[in-house]
């Protein structure tokens, strides 16, 4: 683990990729001076352990950025972490959460590939429900679909939104628990164009 607060006024006009892994951050300015630091940024992949990274928000804002790892899994905290995303041109994000508490995310116009792994058991707030539910109905125009460890409750409401018809998804891998199979044949009419 190292202290990348210091290192927050740099500069970095070329850089395309760009991996944290287990840092340990300042404060959450210190995570948003990196990412204004690379403004042609396209690849980010954080992975956030350990005993928690000092970030309460994460704020994942780039107007290049097109494609995202993201792994969240520390032992919690007194913060109630939570992720927001505006990320306009990103086009693959895969997102493994163990411990966010919120997900605000903007809208994916541009995403084809998603996969997402959620850890719904003991912990889990309306408001942690409701943010999933919300980001699964920023991506309805993804390709490819990866949803693990999925919960009845969170993907029937997702796509019980009216207008969450997932016209463009030809790929779907779906792991969802205990789920009903007449709830699994509604799901599959949303996605009229499915080949996979
Ligand atoms: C999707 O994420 C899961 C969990 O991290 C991983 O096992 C799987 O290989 C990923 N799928 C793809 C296509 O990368
Ligand atoms: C998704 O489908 C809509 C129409 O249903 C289309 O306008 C759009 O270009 C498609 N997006 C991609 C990335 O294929």
């Amino acid at each position: 683990m190292s202290f990348f607060g210091f290192l927050c006024q740099f500069f970095l006009p070329s850089l395309k990729v760009l991996h944290l892994h287990s840092l340990t951050f300042l404060d959450d300015d210190s995570f948003q001076n990196i990412l204004s630091g690379c403004p042609v940024l396209e690849e980010l992949d954080i992975q956030r352990i350990n005993q928690g990274d000092n970030i309460k928000t994460l704020c994942i804002c780039s107007s290049t950025l097109k494609k995202l790892c993201m792994y969240n899994s520390f032992c919690v905290t007194r913060l109630q972490p939570s992720v927001v995303i505006k990320a306009p041109v990103l086009e693959i994000f895969q997102l493994n959460d163990f411990v966010s508490s919120v997900f605000n995310v903007d809208e994916l116009p541009s995403l084809v590939k998603a996969n997402f792994t959620f850890y719904f058991e003991n912990r889990r707030s309306e408001d942690y429900y409701n943010g999933v539910v919300g980001m699964l109905g920023k991506i309805s125009n993804v390709q490819h679909l990866e949803l693990s460890n999925g919960i009845p409750k969170v993907v029937t409401e997702a796509f019980d939104y009216n207008t969450l018809l997932f016209h463009n998804l030809t790929h779907l891998r779906l792991q969802i628990c205990n789920i009903h199979w007449s709830i699994l044949l509604d799901l599959l009419g949303h996605m009229p164009n499915l080949k996979v």
